[in-house]
């Protein structure tokens, strides 16, 4: 049986999450989904990064203690996802005990392996992002390039990472391999970054308490990323996990990994990451990294912004299929993409509405109107019909061969040009005037038949949907007599 781990990065408990959040973890369950469907294994792991200096500040502003703070955070991520129908099979945090005795085990190895050394280090810090930075690195004004705040200079003694010792090995690995995707995001890391200011990664703070202690020194605390990016590991240290780490992670496993994330972490995810799998000898993923959802008037969505849109405000107003729906149609895979409430209800009224449940409502009532609500069976298509299968069999195809290369957009275009095809095949073949019989039951049954397989190459997107379709058709077993259907989606 073929098998995939499939994962999205882990939330920092320190706010609730947005929309762009959502976006990421909803572009994991499509794909978690879809290979069910195709028959594989899957192991989908998301969770929450629930260490530094960040998670403090908040908790004192609402006086609780830190972990107080993020077990209450952490039902709001819950209550989310399953609002969303995130279908996950692990949520990781990295508080779990085992995952903090493991990342303590995976630094003791790394500096018995000399991979780890301690050193001096000077220049400039983000607060916020608990990053380092060199000058060149800055903005002008000792600016952050990430959260554009102003930069401290800062001395300190600290653990580094040697993953300058790999560096021709992670440029040939983004140059020769498909390690990350897409590809100006890997030109852009080699050209800015790797040939610019790669340098060994400071691990250890000593100034931030909320963190996974070291065994050997306890004046200092693990760096977040290196904290946080172990969670891919230690997750199978976890009691209950039926895997173990080299299950996955060995050089010759024989599972597929993909991870996704947004474009503003691929330095740590496609540089720092594979290095670490690489000292410990693992095998490395695929990365699929994915552009942000930035407003109607392009801004980044984020917290620190205040522009962020609450999905769970959207998805009561909306419903869940219409959330996911939209954000993959329309945001570009790999590129931004706009989101406003008005671009959201076009989108459920144009194709949700007019096309998808136009097709179902026409065809439920006919079925209903003309054979009193069965689906007429032992019928011969003729050429029309088989032709026009033809034409959906090259929809299906490239639905499949699209969403194997992950390119969600370009499948979810297929399934719009199958309904469409449907809808004109409706409106060529006007029923409601056919005096033939015998004919008008090969047309009830070629359509209830196509929106059954399209529905559910669709479901992966809109699994709600796919449950009123099943409901509706009795599961696809159409001798028997269809059920009364509940609303998709109405015009808003
Ligand atoms: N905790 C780290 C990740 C550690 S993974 C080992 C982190 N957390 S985060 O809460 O800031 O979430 C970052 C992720 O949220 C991004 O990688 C991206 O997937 C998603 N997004 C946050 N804002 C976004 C947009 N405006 N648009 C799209 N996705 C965005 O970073």
């Amino acid at each position: 049986m073929k098998k995939i781990f499939i994962t999205t990065p882990i939330y920092y408990p320190n706010d609730k999450l947005h929309i762009g959040h959502a976006y990421t973890t909803i572009l994991a369950d499509i794909y978690k989904r879809y290979k069910k469907m195709q028959g594989y294994e899957v192991f989908f792991l998301t969770g929450s990064d629930e260490h530094g200096q960040k998670i403090t500040e908040k908790a004192r502003q609402e006086k609780q203690n830190e972990k107080e703070y993020v077990d209450k955070i952490i039902e709001n991520f819950k209550l989310l996802w399953a609002k969303l129908n995130i279908n996950y099979d692990y949520f990781i945090r990295t508080t779990d005990k085992y995952h903090e005795q493991f990342v303590q085990e995976t630094f003791q190895e790394l500096l018995t392996k000399s991979y780890i050394y301690k050193g001096k280090y000077k220049g400039l810090y983000c607060k916020y992002d608990e990053t380092f930075f060199t000058e060149k690195q800055a903005l002008v004004g000792n600016i952050c390039p990430e959260c554009k705040r102003k930069l401290v200079s800062l001395e300190e003694e600290s653990y580094f990472l040697k993953v300058t010792l790999f560096k021709n090995w992670i440029k040939e690995k983004l140059q020769k391999t498909d390690l990350l995707t897409p590809n100006h995001l890997k030109k852009e890391l080699i050209n800015n970054f790797l040939d610019k200011s790669f340098s060994d990664l400071s691990i250890t703070r000593k100034s931030i308490r909320w963190g996974i202690s070291l065994l050997n020194d306890k004046n200092y605390v693990i760096y977040v990323w290196f904290d946080a990016l172990l969670n891919y590991l230690s997750v199978f240290k976890n009691k209950e996990s039926k895997y173990k780490v080299t299950d996955i992670w060995k050089k010759d496993s024989n599972w597929e990994i993909l991870q996704i994330i947004g474009k503003e972490i691929t330095r740590f995810h496609a540089l720092y990451w594979p290095i670490i799998l690489k000292m410990k000898n693992y095998r490395t993923p695929k990365i699929f990294a994915h552009g942000w959802i930035v407003t109607d008037q392009g801004e980044k969505m984020s917290k620190s912004k205040n522009n962020a849109i609450d999905p769970l405000f959207l998805i009561d107003k909306y419903g869940s299929d219409a959330i996911r729906f939209y954000l993959v149609k329309n945001i570009a895979l790999g590129e931004d993409g706009r989101f406003s409430e008005n671009l959201l209800i076009k989108t459920i009224n144009g194709i949700l509405v007019n096309k998808y449940s136009n097709l179902i409502a026409r065809t439920d009532k006919m079925l209903n109107k003309y054979f009193a609500g069965f689906i007429p069976q032992e019928i011969i298509y003729s050429d029309y019909e088989i032709n026009l299968s033809k034409e959906i069999n090259n929809f299906k195809n490239n639905y499949y061969k699209f969403m194997d290369q992950f390119k969600l957009n370009q499948a979810i275009d297929e399934i719009i040009k199958y309904i469409e095809t449907l809808n004109k095949y409706i409106e060529n073949k006007e029923p409601w005037k056919e005096k033939d019989q015998k004919y008008l039951k090969v047309i009830l049954n070629f359509l209830t038949k196509n929106i059954f397989d399209l529905s559910y190459l669709f479901s992966p997107f809109i699994p709600n949907s796919f449950q009123i379709i099943n409901e509706w058709l009795n599961q696809g077993d159409f001798t028997k007599k269809i059920n009364k259907i509940n609303f998709l989606f109405t015009k808003i």
